[in-house]
């Protein structure tokens, strides 16, 4: 068995070798002459050609990676001038992704004066760091690359009526350009806008509360809920916002338009919350570029990202203590003391997302803000105080940086006696991430929820949690998912959306979900019984029709089962191998 492995991987390195040499020397043409080589296409669909498995996919996207970065790399040293490079850049991003001209060519136009300011100020990049961060989800590697660690201090985590709601709101991503019956189904990464077109067919029309398809959430839709949450809702004592105003339109935003739907929106919650918090934190999709949350070091205001920390530091203090302006100026997370004995932290983690190529620059405990959540859980265990954690991106998402997850579930183990509870968002889905024990699999020992979405990005309905919160140490004891039928709320334009609840944590799962314990058990349940994680799965985007009519095997049924108790992505990318090596074995 073991030399049919290496007869395969051979084979492989052999075929391999003659398309990739072609890619180098189609490329090193395109770069050289700065026009595109008619064959350009042709070899790179036949390079990607002999992929037929993840695996064997990810080893030739990370060679066709380390290729392209090495020759960008050197050309740039010898004088590759902007136009040449953007050019370049577009070519590869309309063949090499599903996206359009407009999304690539506007996204490019966007980003590239920050890529040369990382290539040039980089003096030891290497091809292999470029494709390790933005391709790390594909398993790309830096041999050469060296961790850095946060100074947590050493102790031992101290193990710990009324009660409190709490609203959590997520990704709503307005878009000011939706617009009912314009085209649903266009080339870009979003549409349904009124500069999509109209559509072409009645069944391509976007709808009129969004839409199941590539498209976020028009006005009126964000209108109805928050009316619907105050409705619904008597007693609301705090709301939780965990980022992504802005649209999905990447290839269009600036800082400007940013700024303008920023203020709308947190307008809106201020119009509709009166006077209780709202706790906001920020989105990958607030920056411009977008996901593009730069180091501090870089201070040419061209590139610099100071302008959206002063920004929110001033928008966010509607709700916030004068004392959290500091830290949202110097890296857009802060922390407040809710009341005696309960305090709260809302963290950037955005620096931690793999298409923020400022990472190439520098990876390194991003804003000091890892540092500050070590000695700022330091502080609040000394004066014995409980802490709910907001971030945007959730802890071990195969496209958080692995070091920087790796440091934030050191920090987590280390004091989550205080953490009783952590909250996500950005990735639409109402999901769990459960952190076990390093040195103990069977210790659960914190648990993330997310939000879900309130955009319908791509094919969920819309959503918002309310949690259940005692009111000692702050635990979750039950939420509530609730949601509405797009396909209903669109069928008459007179209809409003039907909202209601979906579940609740408690009687789907038959226990509280403060009992750590118990997602321990959870867990072994779902890896017995994959029913269980196909109901997890459909709630996970809140049981709208395109879910339940997705197919999802049970090699994918294992992989979300991963994704809830991976929280770096090493563990992620081990336990999502397994099952390949399960069955193989049992197709031998
Ligand atoms: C790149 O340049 C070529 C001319 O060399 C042009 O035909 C092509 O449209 C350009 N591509 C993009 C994406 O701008
Ligand atoms: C970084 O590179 C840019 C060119 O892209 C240059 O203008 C700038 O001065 C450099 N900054 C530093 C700090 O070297
Ligand atoms: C780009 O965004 C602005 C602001 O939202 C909008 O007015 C304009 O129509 C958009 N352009 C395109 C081509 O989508
Ligand atoms: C949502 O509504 C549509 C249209 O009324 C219906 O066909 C569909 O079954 C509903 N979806 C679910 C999950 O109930
Ligand atoms: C796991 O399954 C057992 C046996 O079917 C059941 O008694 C238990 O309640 C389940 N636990 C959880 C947390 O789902
Ligand atoms: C999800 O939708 C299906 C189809 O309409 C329905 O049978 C099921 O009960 C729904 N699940 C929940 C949790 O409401
Ligand atoms: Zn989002
Ligand atoms: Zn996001």
């Amino acid at each position: 068995m073991i030399l049919l492995y290496f007869c395969v991987h051979f084979f492989v390195q052999i075929s391999g070798q003659r398309p990739y040499g072609d890619v180098e020397n189609v490329l090193l043409e395109f770069i050289q002459t700065g026009t595109k080589p008619t064959n350009l296409d042709n070899v790179l669909q036949e390079v990607f050609f002999n992929a037929d498995d993840t695996d064997k996919e990810n080893e030739i996207l990370c060679s066709v990676c380390r290729i392209v970065s090495n020759i960008v790399i050197n050309a740039r040293k010898d004088g590759l001038s902007k136009e040449v490079l953007s050019n370049f850049s577009k070519e590869l991003c309309i063949l090499l992704s599903d996206f359009g001209y407009e999304t690539c060519s506007g996204y490019i136009d966007i980003i590239m004066d920050s890529i040369l300011y990382i290539i040039d100020n980089k003096s030891d990049l290497t091809a292999e760091r470029v494709c390790a961060i933005r391709f790390q989800t594909n398993n790309c590697e830096d041999a050469a690359y060296i961790p850095w660690s946060i100074d947590i201090p050493p102790g031992k985590s101290q193990n710990s009526n009324d009660k409190v709601n709490v609203i959590h709101l997520t990704d709503i991503h307005y878009d000011p350009l939706y617009e009912p019956k314009s085209e649903a189904t266009c080339n870009e990464i979003l549409c349904c806008e009124s500069t999509s077109g109209k559509a072409k067919f009645v069944e391509n029309e976007a709808g009129f509360w969004g839409d199941y398809r590539a498209c976020d959430m028009p006005w009126n839709a964000i209108e109805d809920l928050l009316k619907q949450i105050r409705k619904e809702h008597s007693k609301i004592d705090r709301v939780y916002f965990t980022g992504d105003i802005i649209s999905h339109q990447v290839w269009n935003t600036t800082k400007e338009d940013n700024k303008v739907y920023i203020t709308k929106m947190l307008q809106k919650l201020q119009d509709s919350f009166g006077e209780i918090s709202v706790y906001p934190i920020l989105g990958n999709h607030e920056s411009h570029p977008t996901d593009f949350y730069p180091p501090t070091q870089v201070t040419d205001t061209e590139f610099s990202i100071e302008w959206l920390f002063r920004f929110l530091a001033e928008a966010w203090s509607r709700w916030l203590p004068t004392d959290t302006l500091k830290t949202i100026r110097k890296g857009g997370y802060y922390t407040v003391l809710v009341k005696p004995g309960f305090r709260i932290i809302a963290l950037n983690s955005n620096v931690c997302f793999t298409y923020n190529l400022w990472l190439i620059l520098d990876d390194k405990d991003p804003y000091g803000q890892l540092q500050w959540l070590s000695d700022t859980l330091l502080e609040a265990e000394k004066n014995k105080e409980s802490v709910h954690i907001l971030s945007h991106i959730p802890p071990g998402d195969s496209e958080c940086l692995q070091q920087w997850s790796h440091e934030f579930r050191r920090i987590i183990e280390r004091f989550h006696g205080i953490i009783t509870a952590q909250f996500n968002g950005h990735t639409h889905l109402d999901e769990l991430r459960v952190f076990f024990n390093s040195e103990d699999q069977d210790e659960v020992v914190n648990v993330a929820f997310n939000g879900g979405s309130f955009t319908t990005f791509i094919g969920f309905n819309p959503g918002y949690k309310i949690y259940q919160v005692e009111n000692r140490y702050n635990r979750i004891i039950d939420y509530e998912q609730w949601t509405y039928n797009l396909s209903t709320a669109n069928e008459d334009p007179n209809n409003k959306p039907n909202w209601f609840k979906l579940y609740s944590f408690k009687n789907t799962y038959g226990f509280q979900p403060d009992n750590l314990e118990r997602f321990h058990w959870l867990l072994q349940n779902m890896s017995k019984n994959f029913q269980l994680v196909e109901e997890y799965r459909r709630l996970q985007g809140r049981n709208s029709s395109i879910v339940i009519n997705t197919n999802c095997n049970k090699k994918c049924l294992h992989d979300i089962l991963c994704t809830m108790k991976s929280v770096e992505y090493s563990d992620l990318s081990v336990c999502q191998n397994q099952y390949d090596m399960k069955k193989i074995k049992i197709e031998l």
